[in-house]
């Protein structure tokens, strides 16, 4: 129904983003079992601890170059066919390398496969650089090292998911400076699992032009102020809050509460294929119960071209498509 509405996705993990049959069909190429992880056709968790191993288990299938460049060709490739004309991927070469794969060969492999898509589809794809929260600040460090390198010119931001209930954004600044320092656009998980003192943690400590979810904030009206005044950019994922139980329904979901506080919002689906969820989706889920127009649906994509870490050529194209 929303499909021709230009979309745009800020926020998502592209090992998230694997359906199960081609998890499915590379556990068949390498031989593993993964009766644990698939159960029909879901990946099998219960909790926010268990998703991530399962999300763990799920990425150490992808082993080459070539695995990621068909991991991000598809993913585009679904979007960009639910009117998606810009992404930008979260990529983790943290897990690469414990996949056996060097971080430079796996943004190659991403890069390759973001340039299929385009190339088929016209939809534009950027990457950013993730660390995770629960290895630790040191592996951190190196991961921001990587990305201040610039391995390649579709990568443009850094950003930290994992665990957000471990440590404190203090821990991660170094690394955050490192990529900060570099030019690369900032990002990070606050506020989803933990409260709204974890959103002002992660301002205090990384400033971030954007806060992964961020939608605990609602809890602390004086943190809902902050956003709006210095003009942070959520990338909301209500689809994922549900499936982890942060809110018990859509309806119960925060979204409308922060845009109408005057919270820049924007649509994501986080791990589409864990949530049952997909960014049309999403769009869709914003339409029916949280009633916008398609005139609001397309200033929630112009937010979020707005806020992408994009070089401004290509922003003004993006924006003239809306
Ligand atoms: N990594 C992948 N998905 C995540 C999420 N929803 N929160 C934190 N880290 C993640
Ligand atoms: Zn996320």
């Amino acid at each position: 129904m929303s499909t021709n509405i230009p979309k745009a996705e800020l926020h998502c993990h592209i090992e998230g983003a694997a359906p199960t049959d081609l998890v499915q069909e590379q556990a068949l190429k390498y031989g593993v079992d993964i009766d644990h992880l698939i159960e029909g056709k879901r990946f099998v968790w219960n909790d926010f601890t268990s998703f991530l191993t399962a999300y763990d288990a799920a990425a150490a299938l992808f082993r080459s170059q070539e695995d990621y460049a068909l991991l991000a060709e598809r993913y585009l490739e679904s979007i960009a066919r639910q009117g998606a004309i810009y992404s930008e991927i979260f990529i983790s070469p943290d897990h690469a390398r414990l996949a056996g794969l060097e971080p430079q060969a796996y943004v190659d492999g991403l890069g390759e496969g973001i340039r299929r898509a385009t190339q088929k589809h016209g939809i534009e794809g950027r990457m950013i650089i993730t660390c995770v929260r629960h290895f630790s600040p040191d592996a951190a460090i190196d991961v921001a090292r990587f990305a201040a390198g610039r391995p390649h010119p579709l990568v443009t931001g850094f950003g930290m998911g994992g665990d957000e209930r471990i440590g404190s954004h203090a821990d991660f600044a170094r690394a955050f400076d490192i990529a900060r320092d570099a030019g690369l656009g900032i990002t990070t998980h606050a506020g989803e699992i933990v409260g709204p003192e974890s959103v002002l943690d992660a301002l205090d400590h990384v400033r971030p032009s954007r806060i992964g979810h961020g939608v605990r904030a609602i809890e602390d009206r004086a943190v809902v102020e902050r956003l709006v005044r210095d003009g942070i950019v959520l990338e909301v994922c209500p689809g994922s809050n549900v499936s982890l139980a942060v809110y018990d329904s859509l309806e119960n979901h925060p979204f409308p509460a922060l845009r109408e506080a005057g919270v820049q919002v924007t649509l994501n689906s986080d791990d589409p294929p864990f949530f049952d969820t997909s960014l049309g989706e999403e769009y869709e889920t914003a339409q029916k119960i949280f009633g916008l127009s398609d005139q609001e649906l397309r200033d929630i994509t112009r937010t979020a071209l707005k806020s992408a870490f994009v070089d401004e050529d290509t922003r003004a194209a993006l924006l003239a498509k809306l």
